[in-house]
């Protein structure tokens, strides 16, 4: 039988979060400084030969999800590649992406043809000139332009994730709701989280998805609805459409208890909670020649380190790595 893994508050961990890079064409000002340029150098990445071994480990493991993230992924040149190579892996069964679609509209068919199936776009606005200020110089038709290439390209569902963020963008929901029923994308709303200076800083944006719930739904008539690879996410349905609205709520009713997941940085870090500093240096042991034994071996022990919660509210000082180094 499959081994599974599963960590000491009886988890079972079935999805690895893969940031293939931590640079971004981006400056989203709840993510990073605006003079942020301190990037590692490529070498301390993990090369893809690297990265599938890895990967291959986490799959005889039981972990059967995989999702490329960022910074921003389509950054890493060959990205088609690296997803044709994981897809094939035994084991991997569902493979995604989250992207800020700058870039998207040019590799969107090729990502489709290497296997990956579903794709997340971070969008908190429609306008162009707060999309410009909020990522501090990005264009909004280039993403647009990316979202549409993607359904053309067949990506189904394609999951639009939103920072609901006070006194910035408060007063464009309902324009996104629309927007979303308009081109049968689904919709997610996200609390912004105290991760890293800028996430600290952004705090003062916060606002509970409770309160945007209830607002919607003076507008909107919200059933329960259900969606299939959901993650955290508690779902909302506009009755009489296929638009489904999902609330991420990390910081006013926390879902740690069913956490299924850990991140691997670009460098070969294995993080073990979004929220907190607990970590295993998986490169180190890769590039020493270790064999698959070896590194399943070293996986189940970093498991042990997987806290049970994160403390955003408790200790809302405790995160500091940016967010772009685990890609959220
Ligand atoms: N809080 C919540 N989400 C964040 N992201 C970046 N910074 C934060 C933050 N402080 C999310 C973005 C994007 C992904 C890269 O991470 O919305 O979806
Ligand atoms: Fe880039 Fe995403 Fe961070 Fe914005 S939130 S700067 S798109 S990694």
């Amino acid at each position: 039988m499959q081994e599974q893994l599963t960590d000491s508050f009886g988890r079972r961990i079935e999805y690895v979060r893969l940031s293939v890079t931590d640079r971004c064409n981006l400056r989203c000002f709840y993510c990073l400084p605006g003079d942020f340029r301190n990037f590692p150098e490529p070498d301390a990445w993990l090369g893809f030969d690297e990265i599938e071994r890895v990967i291959a480990a986490f799959a005889s493991l039981g972990v059967s999800k995989i999702r490329l993230t960022g910074g921003e992924p389509l950054l890493r040149r060959g990205l088609p590649d690296l997803a044709g190579r994981l897809a094939r892996l035994l084991g991997i069964a569902d493979l995604s992406l989250s992207t800020n679609a700058v870039l998207l509209a040019r590799q969107a068919g090729a990502l489709r043809a290497a296997g990956v199936r579903r794709i997340n776009v971070s969008l908190d606005t429609l306008r162009p000139d707060r999309f410009a200020a909020i990522t501090r110089g990005g264009r909004l038709d280039k993403v647009l332009e990316g979202i549409m290439a993607a359904r053309r390209a067949g990506f189904a569902p394609i999951k639009i994730n939103m920072l609901a963020l006070k006194g910035i963008n408060d007063d464009e929901f309902e324009d996104m709701v629309e927007f979303c029923l308009e081109h049968d994308f689904t919709l997610r709303f996200i609390e912004t989280m105290p991760v890293g200076a800028a996430g600290r800083a952004a705090t003062r944006h916060y606002l509970d998805l409770q309160e945007v719930k209830r607002r919607l739904a003076s507008r909107f008539e919200l059933i329960p609805g259900m969606m299939p690879g959901g993650g955290p996410a508690r779902y909302m349905q506009v009755a009489g459409t296929r638009l489904r609205i999902g609330f991420i709520t990390p910081i006013s009713r926390h879902f740690c208890a069913t956490c299924n997941r850990v991140r691997l940085s670009a460098d070969g870090t294995l993080y073990l909670c979004l929220g907190q500093d607990y970590r295993y240096d998986l490169r180190a042991l890769l590039r020493s020649g270790a064999d698959s034994a070896q590194l399943r071996a070293a996986i189940v022990q970093a498991l042990v380190l997987k806290p049970e919660r994160h403390e955003f509210r408790e200790k809302p000082r405790q995160v500091i790595r940016f967010m772009s180094m685990t890609g959220g």
